[in-house]
């Protein structure tokens, strides 16, 4: 049945495709914190694993939004590691267990990436008249802004 909730289809799409980049970015970034979570070492081992935790999991739970809302606009969500690492802006490590501080430089770098992925996929959302897209976004946003922030708070 064809939708029709005021977004043409060429929007639709559009906005689908932008999506797909967010949860691609958000997926791999997902990974590499839960990653880090495990194989942090070093004196703050503790708070490290701990805050890896609460941001793989805030992770995690937002890609479940960001795919709910891409089917809601008509399109299948990318599924596969494959499908993220080509759409994807985040890099991955080599090794499995970078220095702590490069874990949290490398985490602070990957945030402002998706913050940046996030910024972009506005652009046809806002043109579209798009609110609930627009508003996930914004809230994206403003998680990864935060969660880059307490990471780069251990760098200063
Ligand atoms: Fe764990």
């Amino acid at each position: 049945m064809e939708i029709n909730i005021g977004i043409n289809k060429a929007d639709r799409k559009a906005i689908a495709d932008a999506l797909a980049k967010v949860l691609a970015d958000t997926y791999v970034l997902y990974q590499k914190t839960h990653a880090y979570h495990w194989n942090v070492t070093g004196p703050m081992f503790s708070s490290l694993h701990a805050l890896f935790m609460t941001q793989y999991t805030e992770l995690h739970d937002a890609a479940d939004i960001i795919a709910e809302r891409i089917r809601a606009l008509g399109h299948f969500a990318p599924g596969s590691y494959t499908k993220y690492g080509k759409l994807s802006s985040i890099s991955e490590d080599e090794e499995d267990a970078p220095a702590a501080l490069d874990m949290v430089q490398g985490l602070v770098e990957g945030h402002e990436t998706l913050t940046r992925t996030a910024r972009s996929a506005f652009r046809p959302a806002e043109k579209a008249g798009d609110q609930p897209t627009m508003d996930l976004l914004a809230q994206r946003m403003e998680a990864s802004e935060k969660a880059a922030w307490m990471l780069r708070s251990h760098l200063a």
